[in-house]
């Protein structure tokens, strides 16, 4: 609706952030900063708190940028695929974008067909994010950006303020920390980290991340409708093509998964994580034996979306590279989705005064 003045606005304020950091904290200008720790980079802008970038070496001393994205912000404002950016209010799908909480109802923006997808029509990926703090390189590489999400925003009720802080450490990890106060209202908030990970590149080509290895450490596993809303059953991934408890090829059984289409298949499921929730604990090892890298991934949330990027037809990114089908996977931690309809599932309610805390830690190697 308000797409097109938008971009405009935008077109008008998109600034290179290069060592203004302490000039551009504060303001809503749309920036992209640098955080550099020897030959581990990693870009972030502040439209959508989105990574745009992740470069660190391969086995043989070769860099490449393992996370897709755009070249400009112009792209990410009218991307549809989320690449590298903060999901909220409520990240992943709200069955017939509605809920209940206390006894009254709330309707959000049907943006996926009758359900709400991450968010709405503008979530949090789709906002401008205000610098409160910026740091580009040294021992401490780090950005935190913060946004005020207002009572109503998107359908959800009472305000809320969210930062995310991006922080490099060494070797080559990268952590997350996003947390969220509920300011008047009760509601529900379920952040997700929605990078699109290609270990050997974005768009290096091949088979994609079909030949990379997984393993998440998850026994169940929340299975979906025709429209990849939960069922509301939690059930064991023992026996299925869901059992990715030891290292196993992206592509082994890829094709056996429902991709939430007719004729598309792949994962996009959400994992139950094993062990106790709130608690730091590992999630995921992702290995691609061509260029030898590989990504350990830690945090604290009850589940985890694995994505194996069904629905990527031929996107034009970074460097004029095409992204198909399976070109990359993303691993979000997150609330399980549709919480706020499944009674059984962990509570996403955040009451006032009440802090969401959501780690992710990513360790990579070569
Ligand atoms: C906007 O996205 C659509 C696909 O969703 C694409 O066809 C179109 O070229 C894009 N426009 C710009 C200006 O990037
Ligand atoms: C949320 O994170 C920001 C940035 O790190 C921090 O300043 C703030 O104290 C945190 N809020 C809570 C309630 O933990």
């Amino acid at each position: 609706m308000a797409r097109v003045p938008l971009l405009l606005a935008l077109c008008c304020c998109v600034v290179a952030a290069l060592g203004g950091a302490n000039a551009a904290a504060g303001r809503k200008m749309v920036g992209v900063y640098e955080l550099k720790k020897g030959d581990f980079s990693v870009k972030v802008t502040n439209w959508g708190a989105t990574i745009t970038s992740v470069v660190l070496p391969d086995s043989t001393g070769n860099l490449a940028d393992i996370a897709l994205g755009y070249d400009t912000i112009a792209e990410y404002v009218n991307g549809s695929s989320y690449f590298g950016a903060l999901v909220g209010r409520v990240a992943n799908r709200v069955a017939n974008a509605r809920f209940v909480l206390d006894g009254k109802v709330y309707h959000l923006y049907p943006n996926d067909g009758k359900n709400a997808l991450h968010g709405g029509h503008r979530g949090f990926s789709k906002v401008i994010w205000t610098v409160k703090e910026y740091v580009g390189g040294g021992d401490s590489p780090h950005i935190t950006l913060y946004y005020h999400s207002f009572d109503g925003e998107e359908g959800f009720p009472g305000a809320v303020d969210v930062y995310v802080t991006y922080h490099l450490s060494s070797p080559y990890v990268l952590s997350v920390h996003m947390n969220a106060t509920a300011l008047n209202k009760a509601t529900p908030v379920n952040l997700a980290q929605h990078t699109y990970w290609n270990l050997g590149g974005a768009g290096s080509g091949g088979d994609g991340v079909l030949h990379h290895t997984v393993q998440l450490f998850a026994s169940r596993y929340t299975p979906v409708d025709a429209s990849l809303i939960p069922t509301g059953r939690v059930v064991p991934v023992a026996g299925t093509p869901y059992d990715l408890r030891s290292p196993t090829t992206v592509g082994a059984h890829v094709r056996q998964i429902y991709g939430g289409k007719a004729g598309v298949y792949g994962y996009d499921t959400n994992y139950a994580v094993d062990g106790e929730s709130g608690a730091m604990r590992k999630v995921a090892v992702v290995r691609d034996g061509v260029s030898g890298r590989a990504m350990e991934l830690w945090a604290n949330q009850p589940g985890v979306q694995f994505y194996t990027g069904n629905f990527l037809d031929h996107v034009v990114g970074k460097g004029g590279k095409v992204y198909g089908q399976y070109g990359a996977l993303c691993l979000e931690t997150q609330g399980f989705p549709d919480a706020v309809n499944h009674p059984n599932f962990p509570s996403v309610i955040v009451r006032p005064g009440g802090v969401y805390k959501h780690d992710m830690v990513f360790k990579f190697s070569f």
